[in-house]
């Protein structure tokens, strides 16, 4: 019985052509309108050390607490840790050794023992024991014998001798080389802050302006528009003070750059909402009165926000349970607790947004699920019945004015946002679906091919392949058929993905011409080969 096919991780999933020409299209535009404000590219690795995400995104949120892909790495095997361990075990036995690399080693005994090659592993099997072996018969004239030491973490085992002939010695303990914790990245922005203080990128005085596109990993419960291993657009600006960094233009230009590129996407009915959750002072305040306000009622949280309330209540806000949102409509506003310097930023940025004609609501609530945001948050989302289910933000971001400090960096004040590209392409491809004026939706996505040549019997296929290279240099796009096709199947295989079939037949090559046919019009004429090309255009 055939076993069961391997298939995609829950969470994950691939993309498909003819899909994917959407996804391209939509980082075309992204990167074009990237390129027109400044932005450079930059690629961080898609694993980074825990501690970053720790230090950087906050060790109370969701996605630190609960959703990351961590494990131990470097956690491997020490055969030099063993093999010390073991000689000094059997020290005063040894006459001599000769360590020949980390896994092996040639010892000679006081005892009048015969001299033994030794190998030092986590585990024995056959492979093992065929080098023992080996190395025995690769040593003329020394009459040995063979040994394997193996790591046994549960204690010392009793030791035995395989059929070859080889000792195997079980050896209490575990023998690791020192591990690191890796994870991989739940989001860009740390990694992004974190190669900013590695290659001294403030040094330079300049603004960094920086963009990326890559995938993402959390492991949330998988629904529409939520994945374990999503992609995101994001841009980062930050810099030194001195830099304007820490101006609220640089807020609304990031704002106004989103607008830009949503309409330059297509997206419709996209709605701004925005608030400023303050400086770290006045977050420290606004955490105290939370605090207050939710020590009488906290009993009344679901079990995640009754925690939260003590270490972290001002996430008590995102709480999406609507059990809790009568208590959350009742606690104190941040905008009550701004300072004059972060009350006075938030007007600027939204004036600077009325002198663009951006839109955009005030949503005092919108407080963010990652710790590192100071002053303006933001999110973009689109209306229900946008293709998102209930997942409704396209993006979100803000400023993180204090997290280069936290990573131990200087200080860098920035602002940026991550874009969900699947949310944009379900997004996307719900609006055209639904779009009366847009008899071709799919138009967005796929793009059909200009021509489709279909050579008349085998003998033509050279030919057919030769045109093919003709016309693509030249600049169009065009797909080969095969000359055992029936005239039927290549017709339906060509209307399929192309606008026009070129016939390529005896008559044809005989004359230098080929017969076209354009399928928008069904008009089929003889084209001489010299002019094939700007039919086809
Ligand atoms: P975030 O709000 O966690 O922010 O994610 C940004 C966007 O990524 C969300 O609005 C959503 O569209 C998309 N997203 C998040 N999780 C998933 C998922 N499981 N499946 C599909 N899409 C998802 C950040 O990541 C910040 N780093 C943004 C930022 C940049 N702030 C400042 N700079």
């Amino acid at each position: 019985m055939a076993s069961p096919s391997v298939k995609a991780v829950r969470g994950t999933r691939d993309l498909l052509p003819p899909e994917t020409a959407l996804w391209a299209r939509i980082e075309q535009t992204a990167r074009d309108v990237f390129t027109r404000y400044g932005f450079g590219e930059i690629r961080t690795p898609i694993f980074e050390a825990t501690e970053l995400f720790a230090r950087g995104v906050g060790e109370e949120t969701d996605i630190v607490s609960k959703e990351m892909y961590t494990w131990e790495d470097g956690e491997r095997f020490d055969a030099v840790q063993l093999r010390n361990h073991w000689m000094r075990k059997i020290g005063d036995r040894i006459e001599g050794s000769l360590i020949e690399d980390d896994v092996s080693a040639e010892i000679e005994y006081l005892d009048g023992s015969p001299p033994e090659v030794v190998h030092f592993v986590s585990r024995v099997d056959q492979r093992v024991i065929a080098a023992v072996q080996a190395k025995l018969s690769n040593r003329e004239g020394l009459l040995g014998m063979g040994r394997v030491v193996v790591q046994n973490p549960a204690g010392d085992k009793p030791s035995e001798v395989t059929p070859e002939g080889i000792a195997v010695e079980y050896v209490g303990g575990d023998f690791h080389r020192s591990s690191q914790s890796l994870t991989l990245r739940p989001e860009n922005t740390a990694g992004v802050v974190r190669a900013y203080i590695e290659h001294k990128l403030g040094e330079t005085g300049a603004l960094q302006k920086l963009f990326y596109i890559g995938p993402q990993f959390r492991r949330e419960r998988p629904q529409r528009g939520r994945y374990r291993q999503f992609w995101q657009i994001g841009c980062e600006v930050l810099g030194p003070q001195s830099s304007g960094s820490e101006s609220p233009v640089r807020d609304a230009e990031v704002l106004e750059m989103l607008a830009t590129l949503l309409d330059e996407l297509g997206v419709k009915n996209w709605r701004l909402e925005l608030n400023s959750v303050g400086s770290s002072e006045d977050r420290k305040r606004y955490n105290a009165a939370l605090r207050e306000a939710l020590a009488p009622v906290k009993h009344k949280l679901n079990e995640d926000n009754q925690r939260r309330a003590e270490t972290n209540p001002l996430r008590v806000l995102d709480s999406k349970d609507p059990a809790d949102q009568e208590i959350i409509d009742a606690l104190p506003r941040i905008a009550d607790y701004l300072d004059d310097d972060s009350r006075a930023h938030f007007t600027a940025v939204l004036a600077a947004l009325d002198a663009c004609g951006v839109p955009y609501t005030v949503n005092p609530r919108l407080v963010r699920g990652l710790d590192y945001y100071t002053r303006t948050t933001f999110e973009f989302t689109v209306p229900d019945g946008s293709g998102l289910g209930t997942q409704n933000a396209l993006l979100g971001g803000g400023r993180y004015d204090g997290l280069s400090e936290m990573l131990g960096g200087p200080k860098a004040p920035g602002i940026g946002f991550a874009i969900g590209e699947d949310r944009l392409v379900l997004t996307l491809q719900a609006q055209a679906a639904t779009d009366i004026d847009d008899p071709h939706p799919e138009a967005l996505w796929t793009k059909k091919l200009d021509a489709y040549i279909a050579p008349m019997g085998a003998e033509r296929n050279a030919a057919a392949l030769a045109l093919a290279r003709e016309l693509r240099r030249a600049g169009l796009s065009v797909e080969v058929g095969d000359g055992s096709f029936r005239l039927k199947k290549s017709f339906e295989a060509a209307d399929r993905v192309a606008r026009h079939i070129i016939i390529l037949g005896e008559d044809e090559l005989a004359s230098s011409t080929a017969t076209v046919k354009t399928f928008a019009t069904g008009e089929q004429v003889k084209v001489p080969r010299a002019e094939l090309v700007a039919k086809l255009r």
